[in-house]
């Protein structure tokens, strides 16, 4: 149905007008809240990284970046073991991801992936004209390898571990499912550094795979916007063409090489983090939810059947953000991200409170 602001928007393309938008989780501005809703890293960045960006916000910053980030990428080479040139750097993983769909998706191509997943995804192959094809995940998020590749996407998400669940897929699955795919495989391992397992080899054996990261998570710089993309020369180098020129800005550039000269101060919070969710997934358990075994910094917590928005607005209220879901799959389940212990204490406590 056309409406008056329609015509008065239809300078807009219509599919554009039809969307409705990414909605990211709150981001509450000042007030004590307990933040377990996005997945950040509760422990600060390394110093060093502190150092970094204060050196970076000189003068210099008069000259534009690196438009490569060069500094990033070799060092990024040398610690995850693939060449400089098999190395991009963006403006946060979101904009790698977008800068694949404009690289391979025009109007109508399908681009595919299992559900539940990041949600972004559909939002960006929205923005792109492209058309999003899922295939859904079952119960306990093993993923449907053949689906997904029925589903004959130009581009397919594979997120690993994969939000909002926590569970990883085997890289022997991800190896076979980037033989069987003709289109690109893209390895969302934002989460990666919480587990054990990464896609990067895979880059030397398939022309068609391509792994992103992120200093999001595990790098605790989820407000400087860094992610790094590693894939076969010849695809990067296409998908440098469509990135934002200038896409990284100087101080991101000097925090996340600084992040990369500290990888001990990023492994012991790593550290940490496993450790208290082992405990947040012991005591929810006690609690009767079912977690999901987890190799991210969240848990999925579910009670079969029981709608948990209720539980989810009263721990808004005492204070505690975590992730409800309005989705079939999702409606029985929180996603919680593991905070410090003293953060986990305040939500297992509102939820004993509660019952
Ligand atoms: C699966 C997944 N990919 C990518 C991102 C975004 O990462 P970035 O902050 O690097 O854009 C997120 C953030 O929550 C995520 O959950």
């Amino acid at each position: 149905m056309s409406t008056e602001r329609d015509s008065e928007l239809s300078f807009i393309r219509p599919d554009v007008r039809a969307m409705t938008g990414y909605t990211p989780g709150e981001q509450p501005r000042g007030g004590r809240v307990v933040k377990l809703n996005t997945n950040e890293n509760p422990y600060p960045p390394s110093p060093l990284v502190l150092e970094a960006m204060v050196s970076a916000a000189s003068d210099a910053v008069r000259l534009y970046p690196d438009p490569m980030a060069s500094d990033l990428c070799r060092r990024a080479a040398e610690v995850y073991g693939v060449a400089a040139d098999q190395v991009l750097a963006g403006n946060g993983s979101d904009e790698l991801l977008m800068m694949v769909l404009r690289a391979c998706v025009g109007p109508g191509d399908a681009v595919a992936y299992p559900v539940p997943t990041y949600s972004l995804y559909e939002t960006l192959v929205q923005i792109v004209g492209g058309r999003a094809v899922s295939v859904p995940f079952d119960r306990d998020f093993v993923l449907p390898v053949d689906g997904v590749v029925e589903l004959a996407g130009k581009v397919t998400f594979v997120c690993n571990p994969n939000a909002p669940s926590g569970t990883v897929t085997p890289l022997a699955v991800i190896d076979e499912m980037a033989s069987r795919l003709k289109g690109l495989l893209v390895v969302d391992e934002a989460y990666a550094d919480f587990g054990t397992s990464t896609a990067t080899e895979l880059i030397e054996r398939h022309p068609n795979v391509v792994v992103l990261r992120t200093f999001s998570k595990s790098f605790s710089l989820a407000g400087l916007r860094v992610g790094l993309a590693f894939g076969p020369q010849p695809v990067m180098a296409e998908l440098a063409k469509v990135k934002d020129s200038y896409n990284l800005n100087r101080v991101s550039i000097a925090a996340a090489t600084a992040a990369l000269n500290d990888l001990d101060w990023m492994r012991a919070n790593v550290e940490k983090v496993r450790r208290t969710r082992a405990r947040l997934t012991e005591e929810l358990t006690k609690l009767d939810y079912d977690v999901l075994p987890s190799d991210t910094n969240f848990v999925l917590a579910r009670q079969p059947g029981i709608n948990q928005e209720a539980v989810y607005k009263m721990l808004r209220a005492a204070g505690v953000l975590v992730r409800y879901f309005d989705l079939p799959a999702l409606r029985d389940a929180l996603r919680i991200t593991v905070g410090t212990d003293e953060e986990i204490d305040a939500l297992l406590a509102a939820l004993r409170a509660a019952r």
